[in-house]
């Protein structure tokens, strides 16, 4: 039987536009009910061009993955940063026909084995965006701080989860 199982690996600049373009998707599908679609569209226009994320794949003390399936479509994508001494997994995107297959796991993993050494990863999420949070929670993820804006984005509660990083 083929494998039509996705691959991680790390991103390079040519997979730009395809994971500006998942992002974006994500963003308004996942976002859009919990924050109006119109607020949705036009944070994502503002923060998720392809020469933003080429710059983010560049930032130092970062780290982009994807996840590519055999034909070449990126299908999943990781980017997290060091920022102020804090490791923050600040976007994960998995299409939804990957849902489910352990693929989010998979890049989230990724991402905690290069940053062996920092003591623990944090992410911020939307209240209300209940898949994610319960796969953070699946994950070992712990709610540590309640915020009233997302990122800046006014009147978007959020939660702040952490998870310790092992050594070992
Ligand atoms: C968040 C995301 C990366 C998780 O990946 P995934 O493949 O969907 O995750 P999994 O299927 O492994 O785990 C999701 C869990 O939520 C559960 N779930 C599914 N729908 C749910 C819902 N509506 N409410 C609560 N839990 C739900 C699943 O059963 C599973 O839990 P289980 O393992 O205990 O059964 C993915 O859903 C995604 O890309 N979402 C859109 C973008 C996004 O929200 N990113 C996170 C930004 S912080």
């Amino acid at each position: 039987m083929p494998d039509t199982a996705a691959r991680i690996r790390h991103m390079t600049e040519a997979d730009t536009e395809q994971v500006s373009a998942l992002i974006h998707a994500s963003w308004v599908r996942t976002y859009g009910p919990l924050m109006g679609e119109a607020k949705a569209e036009q944070e994502s226009a503002m923060k998720h061009q392809p020469a933003m994320i080429a710059a983010d794949l560049k930032r130092m003390h970062s780290e982009s993955f994807v996840g590519a399936a055999p034909d070449g479509r990126i299908v999943g994508y990781a980017y997290a940063k060091v920022e102020k001494g804090v490791l923050w997994l600040d976007r994960l995107h998995v299409a939804p026909a990957e849902q489910g297959s352990g693929l989010a796991a998979g890049l989230l993993h990724a991402v905690i084995v290069n940053y062996v050494g920092e003591p623990s990863i944090s992410i911020e999420v939307i209240k209300g965006n209940d898949r994610a949070i319960r796969f953070y929670e699946r994950e070992g993820f712990v709610t540590t701080e309640e915020r009233d804006a997302c990122g800046g984005i006014g009147g978007v509660p959020t939660l702040v989860m952490r998870k310790a990083i092992s050594r070992a």
